[in-house]
């Protein structure tokens, strides 16, 4: 959550600050705001609400020397999204900014408070400045006193601190939020907390881990591990294509991002299928020795495509399978036996709970596995394996291609298992294979169905909720659907299991009650059409998504007659995906920044 950007050089640092900080909005649009140190003296600017207000504020600034500069585009956690709360956050002499969690600021606090320390803000990140400068009194060396407050500090951070007393240089430290440094050929130093910031600034990146702290100044790039031995940084080479991350013509980067998974999918399936095996080199059959059962533990959008991997690999792979909610997991003390393997699912590799799951199972000695999106992450370095989702750079808060590309690779990987235990025949394998290669297809969008949903989507705008409904597979679909709604039209709406409406949801049933009713052709399609009937009976209005004409639905959305229930999915999750688009369009909303949302959830 939020996002931090650092420069260090000649070049106009309030521009490279600002252009930073537009990449990484998406993380949090509360508040803004920039410190620049030049020539001795500190410039401040914070405004409320998006960037463009920073931008309006600090039209007249100019940066024209050697600068050093830190930024930060905030997501609420401790105080209102204000001024005062807005970082960076100002001390004596020194400012500060932070992302993650400090735990412990209340001790802190009431600590500094009785010596006489003023706070402005009501956020956590103050105490950081006040207790660097608290310690700075008390040491002749800048960053001694940094060292010594980050010891002070409990909870998950990525800071960054610049001070009167060292000009030219940038503390940082880094535990449990993301955060990489870039040089280049220019001796500038790039900081930010995801590397899209860096691309085209910087050649070569290192990617701080968790207790990393120290400096950087034009000259050096100090860094210490956690137990205080100091490290050679690990430079590595930064991908410079930024073409994925613009729009492309579309009105919203989840527009573009629903039409690009036709694109994405093929990209997730290449060189990954052979005629009758699916190929994935990154891992080693080890992983799989000795296991009995799979936990696949995620938050959001993840955590559908979770329950949807838990359908395929006990249908394919016959192996028991469970899903955990990652929030819920990490504090209810669960069982973990050496012959589970643990999956942890995310688009950004940074979700804070998922990545404490991820290491609770690690110090339990299980085997662990990430299906994730964001190479070089947290997540991804943690993890024994990795499969790479490719679905490149996610935009839009509300998730779409990455949720796509991870039901494709749960779909490869449950076929994978089936051939490693053989669950599946060699020819239901080409079979299930032959269907992949079809995926991308299914996920085109036709001009007819996009005109189709955009004309359906007006009557959708009222009414006292939505229920999506389906059976099977398509219950996940059905909670990724209504959460997709409910994240950008702020219209309430619940996902369910068609049999379970009758259990007490129905109850709600009236013409203002809408349900948008999930009926594939090759699953469960006779009960799933009883569920539906039931509703209508009781006057709910419907909307049904099927490849069959249902002459009891109030609309109709088709779906093109497919040879499995597989690719019915990926069709219907399109429509989901593009109905909730336009009814958040109709409505006015900001599709691509939802209030109150943020991409990367870091806190937990
Ligand atoms: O990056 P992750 O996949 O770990 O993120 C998990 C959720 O925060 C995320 O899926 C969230 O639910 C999205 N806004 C869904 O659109």
């Amino acid at each position: 959550m939020c996002g931090i950007v650092g420069y260090i050089g000649q070049k106009n640092t309030k521009e490279i600050l600002l252009e930073g900080l537009k990449e990484l909005e998406y993380r949090g649009y509360d508040s803004a705001g920039i410190a620049v140190l030049q020539d001795g003296d500190f410039t401040n600017y914070k405004a409320v609400g998006k960037l463009v207000n920073l931008e309006e504020k600090t039209k007249d600034f100019v940066t024209e020397s050697f600068a050093v500069g830190i930024g930060h585009t905030r997501w609420a956690t401790h105080g209102k999204p204000t001024e005062l709360n807005a970082h960076p956050h100002l001390g004596e002499s020194s400012y500060v900014v932070h992302n993650g969690i400090i735990e412990n600021y209340a001790s802190l606090k009431k600590e500094l408070t009785q010596k006489g320390v003023t706070f402005l803000s009501q956020t956590d990140t103050e105490v950081i400045v006040h207790q660097f400068e608290k310690n700075l009194k008390n040491s002749p060396d800048t960053f001694e006193a940094f060292s010594k407050t980050i010891k002070e500090l409990q909870g998950a951070y990525a800071i960054l601190l610049v001070t009167k007393s060292e000009p030219d240089t940038i503390y940082f430290a880094k535990h449990g939020s993301p955060m990489l440094v870039g040089v280049n050929k220019e001796n500038e130093k790039y900081f930010a907390s995801s590397d899209t910031p860096l691309i085209g600034h910087c050649q070569k990146v290192n990617y701080f881990e968790d207790g990393d702290y120290g400096y950087v100044t034009p000259d050096e790039t100090a860094i210490f591990s956690k137990n205080g031995t100091k490290k050679e940084p690990h430079f590595c080479e930064l991908s410079q294509n930024k073409l994925s991350a613009q729009k492309n013509g579309f009105r919203f980067f989840m527009e573009k991002e629903i039409y690009e998974q036709r694109e994405v999918i093929a990209d997730t399936l290449m060189g990954r299928l052979s005629e009758d095996a699916i190929l994935f080199d990154e891992l080693e059959s080890s992983l799989f020795e000795g296991i009995k059962e799979i936990k696949l533990c995620a938050c959001g959008t993840s955590y559908h495509s979770a329950l949807c991997a838990s359908y395929l690999f006990e249908r394919y792979s016959k192996i028991k399978t469970s899903v955990e909610i990652a929030s819920e997991f990490r504090y209810r003390k669960p069982i973990m036996t050496k012959d589970t393997l643990f999956i942890v699912i995310s688009q950004s590799g940074e979700t804070a709970d998922t990545l404490e799951t991820l290491k609770m199972a690690k110090e339990a000695g299980l085997k662990t596995l990430v299906i994730c999106n964001v190479d070089n992450s947290s997540m991804v370095r943690l993890a024994e394996a990795s499969i790479l989702t490719r679905a490149g750079i996610e935009k839009g808060v509300a998730s779409t291609k990455a949720f796509a590309t991870q039901v494709v690779v749960f779909w490869m990987l449950s076929l994978y298992l089936a051939k490693l235990t053989n669950a599946l025949e060699k020819s239901e394998i080409a079979k299930q294979i032959a269907l992949l290669r079809e995926v991308p297809a299914s996920c085109a969008v036709t001009d007819n169905m996009h005109e189709r949903i955009k004309r359906l989507s007006k009557r959708y705008l009222h009414g006292h909720g939505f229920f999506f409904i389906g059976r099977d597979i398509f219950f996940p679909l059905a909670l990724e659907g209504a959460l997709k709604l409910k994240e950008i039209s702020y219209l309430h709406a619940e996902g369910y299991p068609s049999g379970e409406m009758k259990h007490g949801p129905i109850a709600l049933a009236d013409p203002e009650l809408f349900t948008i009713a999930l009926l594939p052709q090759h699953l469960l399609y006779e009960k799933s059409k009883s569920n539906v009937e039931e509703l209508s009976a009781r006057d709910s209005t419907i909307c049904a998504i099927s490849p069959l004409e249902f002459d009891k639905a109030d609309d109709f959305i088709p779906i093109s007659t497919c040879r499995d229930y597989m690719l019915e999915f990926f069709e219907m999750m399109v429509v989901v995906q593009l109905l909730s688009l336009e009814i958040s369009v109709r409505l006015g909303n900001d599709v691509d920044m939802p209030r109150n949302l943020a991409k990367s959830v870091t806190v937990e």
